[in-house]
Parts: C-alpha cells; structure tokens; sequence
C-alpha cells in the first residue's frame, strides 16, 4: 500500500470499505467482486507508474469508467487481490478544434460533457446512449459503444482519430495526432477499441466531430410487420438522401411495459398496433424540410400497406414524448421483473425471418417468458430480450437462463450473426465467445492478449479465460 500511495498521492488510493464498495459491483448487480483498493489518478504518469508497479509485482488492474456495462466488464473477480482503477479524475477536454472537426478527451470525461463541449463550438459528437450522462468516454472507447445514432454515424470505433494508452508495463502509445489519413503500417490503436482494457488503459482519445444538427424530424410509426420496418428504412433512407439518423424497433409490448411502469409515457397511437418504428431524419441545414420528406415517404409507404399508422412530432416536446418511450423500455423492462438479455446484430435483410424463428421457439419452450424484442433495427441489432410473465416463479424462470440463451445465440448463429452487437464480451460472455468465435479468430485474440499483456495483468477473465 506504501508504493500506492507514493505513485499515487493524498486521496488517490480508496481504503475506506463503504468508499470501495460501489465499485465492487456492475450495473445489473450480476457479480459482486472485492478488491485490493480503488485507485483514483489523476495524471497519465500516475497511470503508467501504476502499471509498470503492478506489472512487476503481478497484480490484476481493473479498469473503471461509468460502471454503466451490461456484461460486468468493470467489476474485479471475488479474489480481493486487484486493484480497482477508476479513470474519473482524468475528465479534462484537452482541445476542441472546430476546423479540423475534431477534440481531444481525456478518458473519464461524461459522454454528455463530450457531446456539451461539441455543441458549444458549433459542432456535433454524435455518440449517444441511453446512459449518457453516466457512462464513461474511456468505457465507451473500450466497449466500443454504439446507441441510437449508429446507422448515420458509425459505433464509436468509426468516431475515432487517435488514442494515448498506457500498456501493460507503463509505456504510453500516443497516437493523439488528429489525422484522417495515416497509412503508415498495422493501425495498432484499433486494438484497443473493444478490448475491454484487456490490452492497455485508453487514458485520451482524438475524436471526430461533426456539422451540428439545425433541423430533425421525428416520427412514430406503426408499421406492418418487422420485413416492413426494414423496407421503410430502405426508402427513407434513398428518399432523405441517406440522413436517417435514426430508426429504432419497438414492440407493442414495450408500449405497454412503459405506459404501464413510466409515468408520462403515453401511446401516440389511437390503436394498438404489433410493431413500431421510431425514426428521425436530420440535416445540418436549417432550412431543409425534414418533415416534408419524412411526411411524403410515410405516405407512400402507406399506399404500399408497409405503414398502418403514423405520427410526426410537431415541437421539441413531442419529440422528447416519442423518445422517451423508446429510452425507458430497459428500465420498464427492469420494473416489470426479471428478464433475459440477448443483444444481437444480422444483416438487416435476416431480421425479419430469425424474429420469426427465434419467436417461434420461444413460444414452444418457454411458456413463462414474454419476448421484448426492441432497438436499433437500423443497425440490425436487436435486444432480443425476455421478460418472466407476471405471477410465473422468477427462480424457475431465471434458472433457465444458459439454455435459452443457448438456443437462441444458436439460431443467430445460423443465420450468420453476432452474440454481441454492442455491449461487449465482460466476464458475461467470455463462454459465448469461446463458443462462437472461429478457432483461428480466437488463436488470434490469445496471441495478441499475450504480446500485450503478457503477464495477464489488464483486466483479468474478462474477454479471454484468463
Ligand atoms: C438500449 O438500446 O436501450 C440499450 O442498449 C439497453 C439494452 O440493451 O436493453
Ligand atoms: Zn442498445
């Protein structure tokens, strides 16, 4: 503890256990580890000498953000040896250059601060989640976040120009110069974009910025079928001249869990239908009209029985009405009871038959489950979650757990997709990625885990068995 608090100064070492305590655990309470301390730097070099401290003496770092992860990404193991490194008092904006559309963050920035400090030099960051103004930009650059505006924008590996990272042994690899072009060899900083801080601890990074958003319409649509929602993003998207930047799936059962569980939410609709869209278009030019494009393909949509029903927010109030209902499905979802979460991504051309097949094996196998199916479906990815139907044992249900999750990443599997859209492998999913993962892709990842890392120090168990 001397050496810690020598690298690390007056208040940089947690000792206090109820002061430790919040960070023993993840998000969804699924584990609950113990640690060593909670080190709390406030410089790179106290970083780096952190490291190369811990590297020598073999001590498991657990890098720490927003702890806002859904796979447990950020909670040390039951071991009580690793040390807890939270990155929140490196939260410095270090540049905003609204030329070269880019800034420069320091790790334990608030996603929401990035997105203010964009906004007040005219420009826009365009990540944007549901736990904005919790999550981390150091824990969405390791988890490689996506959210609600991906399908214009790219997750946030695509938002990224540069990094600084502290490697396993103290060596910091700066890359922060904001170059969009640099083909100067391997692009070794991408490794560290959903690395999960397994191979080094981002401490900055140099992001992309982009032309502010002036003008949005939004709409609520109800529409015929999952197919159809993926056919009216095809010809938004042509007739908006590919500015959707937006298009979120919700089921009618998400419309009741929220009306029912979040005060406010109201159904925009006069009828209850099965499937929604919440779609946005938007321009940095004020004067484009946004509602006229959107109103014109709905309607032509509705001539070809792909829409049912349709509203179009007409103030900023209503926009927020409409994506209020679609940001509070995991918390109504949370309320309501148990559920079961399966964050997966196909191309979009396969959403439609694996809900079909997907849906019909839940409802053969698991008559005390309901399916939640919402999301980004102009992404592809669907959080393919269940929830335990109300007055149905939450043990039983919750016993089930592996098998269904089995079933259906198997299913997603067949029809050639992912396990893991975006919220990352963890510790939650390390057996899936065993599983899913090719042999050769695996190979892979343990030879770079190795060069990295190679006295397994970074974030242990957690992407890789350790
Ligand atoms: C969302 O899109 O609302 C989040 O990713 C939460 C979830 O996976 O349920
Ligand atoms: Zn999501």
């Amino acid at each position: 503890m001397t050496a810690l608090n020598d690298i690390l100064g007056s208040g940089g070492v947690l000792t206090d256990a109820a002061e430790i305590e919040p960070y023993l655990t993840d998000h969804r309470h699924l584990y609950h580890g113990r640690a060593l301390t909670v080190a709390l730097p406030r410089s790179v070099d106290q970083i780096s000498r952190l490291l190369a401290y811990c590297n020598d003496n073999r001590i498991g770092v657990v890098p720490h953000g927003g702890n806002t992860g859904y796979c447990g990404g950020a909670t040390p193991d039951e071991s009580g040896q690793q040390i807890v490194l939270s990155l929140k008092r490196l939260n410095r904006i270090r540049n905003v250059d609204p030329l070269n559309y880019s800034l420069i963050v320091e790790a334990g920035c608030i996603l929401a601060d990035v997105q203010r400090a964009a906004d007040e030099a005219d420009r826009l960051f365009p990540l944007s989640l549901g736990s904005e103004g919790t999550c981390q930009i150091g824990g969405n650059l390791s988890t490689n976040a996506g959210g609600t505006s991906v399908l214009r924008y790219g997750m946030m590996r695509e938002l990224v120009l540069g990094l600084e990272v502290v490697l396993a042994d103290g060596r910091v690899l700066s890359t922060l110069g904001a170059l969009r072009k640099d083909n100067t060899g391997y692009d070794i900083k991408s490794l560290f974009l959903g690395a999960e801080g397994t191979l080094g601890v981002i401490t900055a990074a140099t992001l992309k910025l982009f032309s502010k958003v002036r003008t949005a319409a939004t709409a609520f649509v109800a529409v015929q079928s999952v197919q159809a929602a993926v056919e009216l993003l095809a010809r938004l998207r042509e007739a908006s001249g590919d500015r959707v930047s937006s298009f979120e799936l919700i089921p009618r059962i998400g419309i009741e869990l929220t009306t029912r569980h979040i005060p406010g939410v109201r159904d925009p609709l006069k009828q209850p239908y099965e499937w929604h869209v919440l779609c946005e278009v938007t321009s940095s030019r004020a004067a484009d009209r946004l509602d006229d494009v959107l109103t014109e393909s709905l309607a032509t949509a509705f001539e070809a029985n792909l829409v049912l029903d349709a509203v179009v927010a007409q103030s900023d109030r209503e926009r927020e009405a409409l994506w209020k209902i679609r940001e509070t499905i995991p918390e109504a979802q949370r309320i309501d009871g148990a559920s079961l979460k399966h964050d997966i991504s196909l191309p979009v051309t396969s959403l439609a038959p694996f809900v079909t097949k997907a849906g019909d094996w839940i409802r053969d196998n698991v008559p005390d489950g309901q399916l939640v199916a919402y999301g980004h479906v102009g992404d592809g990815n669907l959080h393919f979650n269940l929830n335990q139907v109300a007055g149905t044992s939450r043990d039983v249900f919750l016993a089930r757990e592996g098998s269904i999750k089995r079933a259906i990443h198997d299913i997603v599997r067949d029809f050639g997709g992912s396990f893991s859209a975006e919220h990352g492998i963890g510790r939650l999913k390390v057996g899936e990625l065993e599983r899913y993962a090719s042999p050769v892709e695996l190979d892979l990842m343990r030879a770079v885990k190795r060069t990295f890392d190679p006295n397994g120090i970074l974030n242990p168990g957690k992407v890789l068995r350790s």
